[in-house]
């Protein structure tokens, strides 16, 4: 069964940027029906599977009600890892050069990543991901669907439901990705998901 994971630091640790009452329905509440969600699906189906990845994979054409729980579980898990408390900041330096050389500038990067999650037209995800050629790009996702059914490797992504900033940031959602990326995105995770 599927297990909804601790948050890896404190429910205040990452306010004012994003504030203990969110981060408590964030992942007590959002988090956790999609956990509760899928277990239900996969229990009542007796699905066996292998790993979240596979799952998600596997559910894409074939069970849209798992796809999206399966995946959305799968994306927060990652989201909470992605950030951290004083967040933003220093990149490690190979990843600072390879955004350098495949967005042209970091500026250029936070410009794209911003205007994906703030075009995403309702629900949705914006990404940093890299292509099978090993190429950085920024994308943006519907409702529950991330890289991994793509086939894509997610390093970065940023959640654009309205759960995720309505109550610190209301209906200004390009101030709520400014504000991740200069304050919380946690960049060694980033850097380490680069170099595996
Ligand atoms: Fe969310």
């Amino acid at each position: 069964m599927l297990d909804l994971p601790e948050l890896p630091y404190s429910y205040d640790a990452l306010s004012p940027f994003m504030s203990k009452e969110t981060l408590e329905f964030h992942h007590d509440k959002h988090h956790n029906t999609y956990v509760v969600n899928a277990n239900k699906i996969i229990d009542e189906n007796n699905i066996k599977y292998d790993s979240i990845e596979s799952l998600v994979k596997d559910s894409y054409n074939s069970n849209p009600g798992l796809f999206n729980n399966a995946a959305q579980h799968w994306n927060h898990i990652e989201f909470w890892q992605w950030m951290k408390p004083n967040g933003g900041g220093n990149i490690p330096g190979e990843l600072e050069n390879k955004i350098n050389s495949d967005f042209g500038s970091f500026e250029k990067f936070k410009a794209d990543f911003i205007a994906a999650g703030a075009t995403q037209f309702g629900s949705g995800w914006c990404w940093l991901v890299m292509d099978s050629n090993g190429k950085l790009s920024v994308t943006k996702t519907p409702n529950g669907e991330n890289p991994i059914i793509h086939n894509q490797k997610a390093l970065l992504g940023c959640d654009v439901w309205e759960h995720s900033y309505y109550i610190d940031y209301r209906n200004a959602r390009p101030k709520y990705l400014e504000a991740f990326v200069d304050n919380l995105v946690n960049w060694e995770r980033v850097a380490e998901l680069f170099g595996s």
